[in-house]
């Protein structure tokens, strides 16, 4: 059975004093850690350090929102996958939707597939975001677009395991709109993932990796989309930046993950 995970992407959101305040409130909230659900915070590159200390011990871990493929050199503002793992962080979200399609340097798959690589070969674990546009879906090609950005992504990496890779789907006319996708929706998309991904890396770890939903998950949604089968969590935007909200929905994975016996 694979494990829930819950991540929290913070996107360029909170300064440091928020950001210390926001922790201190989600150990308290999530204290003890639902044995069977993960949870990892990703923060901004500059407060990976001093989240670092303020999770410390806490059973929460770290993530960054990105990386640069090469390990090192001339490349001014870029921050290296072993820079980030000297900071005690774990996870690396790579090919958000908002890098694709929002801010200047537009990233493609190419770039993508050689961080996903780098990120492997640092021992990180790469978050890989996959996800189509409305217009994308309204065309009727999602399923289309999910498969050419995940087999683009994972050239080069088709020997990988399922402990060193996590898939986030998120559609992008459900981030940061409001508007999550159905769990029908979710559950389409997620077993074409799964699907694709047995071709591509083979089934025993296809049915192991965690692939996660994320877009407009908030606490009265979560626990209806994570009860999908091929709902392994999600990565969670606005709702993050909320103690109450996100410890509310750290615990929505729970029960999914570890069912209560009915006696
Ligand atoms: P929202 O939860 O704010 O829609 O953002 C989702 C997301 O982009 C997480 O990476």
């Amino acid at each position: 059975m694979r494990r829930k995970f819950v991540a929290g992407n913070w996107k360029m959101n909170l300064t440091l004093a928020p950001a210390r305040a926001l922790v201190a409130a989600l150990r308290e909230r999530l204290s003890p850690l639902p044995p069977n659900v993960d949870v990892a915070v990703c923060p901004p590159f500059v407060y990976l350090f001093p989240m670092a200390k303020s999770l410390d011990g806490s059973g929460l871990q770290l993530g960054a929102q990105n990386a640069y493929e090469e390990p090192e050199g001339a490349f001014t503002g870029e921050v290296s996958v072993a820079m980030i793992a000297d900071t005690g962080a774990r996870y690396v979200i790579l090919g958000h939707s908002e890098r694709r399609h929002t801010i200047g340097h537009h990233e493609d798959d190419r770039m993508i597939a050689r961080r996903l690589r780098a990120v492997r070969a640092g021992k990180l674990v790469p978050i890989l975001c996959i996800g189509e546009t409305l217009a994308e879906r309204k065309a009727g090609q999602t399923n289309d677009v999910l498969s050419f950005q995940l087999a683009a992504a994972l050239i080069g990496s088709e020997s990988i395991t399922a402990a060193e890779l996590i898939i986030a789907y998120e559609p992008v006319w459900a981030i940061g709109t409001g508007q999550n996708a159905t769990p029908a929706q979710a559950q389409d998309a997620h077993a074409h993932i799964r699907r694709d991904l047995r071709r591509i890396v083979g089934s025993a770890t296809a049915d192991g990796v965690r692939i996660l939903y994320g877009g407009s998950v908030k606490p009265d949604n979560a626990a209806e989309i994570f009860a999908q089968p091929d709902v392994d969590g999600g990565l969670i935007g606005g709702a993050s930046l909320s103690a109450d909200s996100f410890a509310a929905i750290v615990r929505a994975a729970a029960p999914a993950a570890q069912p209560v016996s009915a006696r």
